[in-house]
């Protein structure tokens, strides 16, 4: 028996999500996004249950099979213990499509068009306190049932759907470690100043019962410190990285998040890969330019559309030469904000192929589907990737991408994800907001050298390998183990 703490990771969304296949059974899909990519990692150099929601009638029918607890549950050859709580659906829908996204989401990533949206009314209180409020008591309710005889536990709480649970698990058991990481970008304290006073109190009390809070950046863990600065008076010292609430001191650190190269080389092999490669290098012009995000408002697609068009009409020498895949995975589809950018990403398309596309020839090549092994397969081959997030908490794709590439393909990165404050030398920075300083880019990388390819994509591939997800679970245990030991670690800037 390993003397380890056991390990209880919390958060929505969970590794697997279950559909009823033709023969009637559950069977269990990957879930999609950064945060599966980042606990996947995790899980895989460590023992852990994954406490996360129950998003489907068919999740619920899995967790029931299993009287409500944890159970085992295989996805892409790996094994994750999960337990999968069920809310009210009401309750449910209010948290995830009303508060968790947009209002959160779009405050962490400054998506809100201040002079329009949010209007928040009396419906926006009522599905914080009945919605919100309530799936994180679930979540925490489930947690401290799962670590009943267990003194020495370690909670790691993740991202922005469960900033009170932490206040509900300090409550019940004062003695917890509890640890939270956030995904997103941490705004400045204005973009905090759209919520209402007490649920924005009750946001940072909740996240501030915890010991120690992670961040993807040094910037994020800065604007942090200054929220509790100036939107709470809070004493914080950010030397040291700690603030203090309640006469408790909470760490605030950033552990920027690695890939994993071994996990990708073992997917790069699937038959399935294989499978769509030979299907791009059929269609292949000259040059590929390729693209993979959830159709997230905060992914910039439209302005990358827009780019990719300016370049082409600037740049006509490049017609019929150039596809540009972009593979965007629906998501958030009863948000209307999201169903809504769907179909204008869909209307721009259509334009941009209209405008200069030939009987043959389909400038932009729009697949509206999440598929792990058609997207690696497009990353091992293109000539550029853009990645031109508005704001992006890491954006893993920006990792993956470089990593998997055989073409000494040049990454167009914007200067707002995380991602960038790692890999922004080695690629083509950019301004997500300046359009024609994308379609630059885009003829830039195009037209670069494959001496200084080579030299980028290698650079690149040094940094991606430097560090692994287990290095990224380490530096997080050893903070929890010094703060449980009572030592004061000083934060590297
Ligand atoms: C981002 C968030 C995650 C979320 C993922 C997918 O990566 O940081 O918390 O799980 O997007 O979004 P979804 O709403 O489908 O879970």
């Amino acid at each position: 028996m390993s003397d380890e703490p056991k390990l209880v990771l919390v958060s929505n969304r969970g590794p697997a999500t279950f559909e009823r296949s033709e023969a009637g059974e559950l069977v269990a899909k990957r879930g999609g996004g950064g945060l599966v990519t980042a606990l996947t990692g995790l899980v895989e150099h460590r023992d852990a249950l994954w406490v996360a929601s129950a998003m489907s009638p068919e999740d619920v029918e899995a967790s029931k099979e299993h009287g409500g607890r944890g159970f085992d549950c295989q996805v892409d050859d790996i094994t994750y213990n999960v337990r999968l709580v069920e809310s009210d659906p009401d309750a449910y829908d209010l948290f995830y499509n009303q508060i968790a996204n947009p209002l959160l989401w779009f405050i962490q990533h400054y998506l809100w068009d201040l002079s329009n949206a949010p209007n928040i009314r009396r419906e926006d209180v009522h599905a914080f306190e009945d919605g919100y409020r309530v799936v994180n008591e679930d979540m925490a309710r489930a947690v401290l049932e799962e670590i009943e005889d267990d003194e020495d536990a370690v909670v790691m709480l993740h991202d922005y759907h469960l900033y009170t649970a932490p206040r509900v698990l300090r409550q019940q058991r004062p003695e917890l470690t509890l640890h939270h990481f956030i995904h997103i970008p941490w705004t400045q304290p204005d973009a905090w100043r759209v919520l209402p006073t007490a649920m924005r109190a009750e946001i940072y009390a909740g996240l501030l019962s915890n010991d120690i809070i992670g961040f993807h950046t040094e910037a994020y863990r800065r604007n942090f410190a200054l929220c509790c600065r100036e939107l709470f008076d809070l004493e914080v010292d950010e030397d040291a990285g700690t603030v203090i609430f309640e006469e408790r001191e909470v760490w605030i650190r950033h552990y920027p998040l690695p890939i994993s190269a071994k996990t990708f080389a073992r997917s790069a092999q699937r038959p399935g890969v294989r499978e769509h490669e030979r299907e791009i290098l059929r269609r292949r012009r000259d040059y590929l330019i390729v693209r993979v995000d959830r159709a997230d408002l905060s992914k910039n697609v439209l302005r990358g559309f827009e780019a990719f068009d300016l370049f082409l009409q600037q740049h006509p020498e490049f017609l019929e030469k150039v596809t540009f895949i972009a593979q965007l995975v629906p998501s958030r589809q009863d948000v209307p904000q999201y169903a809504d950018y769907l179909k204008r990403i869909d209307s721009l398309v259509a334009a941009v192929n209209h405008r200069h596309g030939t009987t043959d020839w389909m400038p932009i090549d729009l697949k509206l589907r999440e598929n792990l092994d058609e997207a690696i397969a497009s990353y091992k081959h293109y000539d550029l990737m853009i990645v031109n997030a508005v704001f992006d908490g890491m954006n893993l794709v920006a990792k993956e991408g470089p990593l998997m590439n055989e073409r000494a393909g040049v990454s167009l990165l914007s200067e707002n994800t995380g991602a960038h404050e790692e890999l922004g030398e080695y690629t083509l920075s950019v301004n997500p907001f300046d359009i024609q300083e994308q379609a630059d880019g885009i003829y830039r990388a195009l037209t670069m050298s494959w001496e200084e390819r080579d030299r980028r994509a290698a650079d690149l591939k040094e940094a991606l390998t430097a560090r692994d997800p287990g290095d990224w679970i380490d530096d997080q245990l050893r903070d929890i183990e010094a703060k449980r030991g009572g030592s004061r670690t000083v934060v590297e800037t």
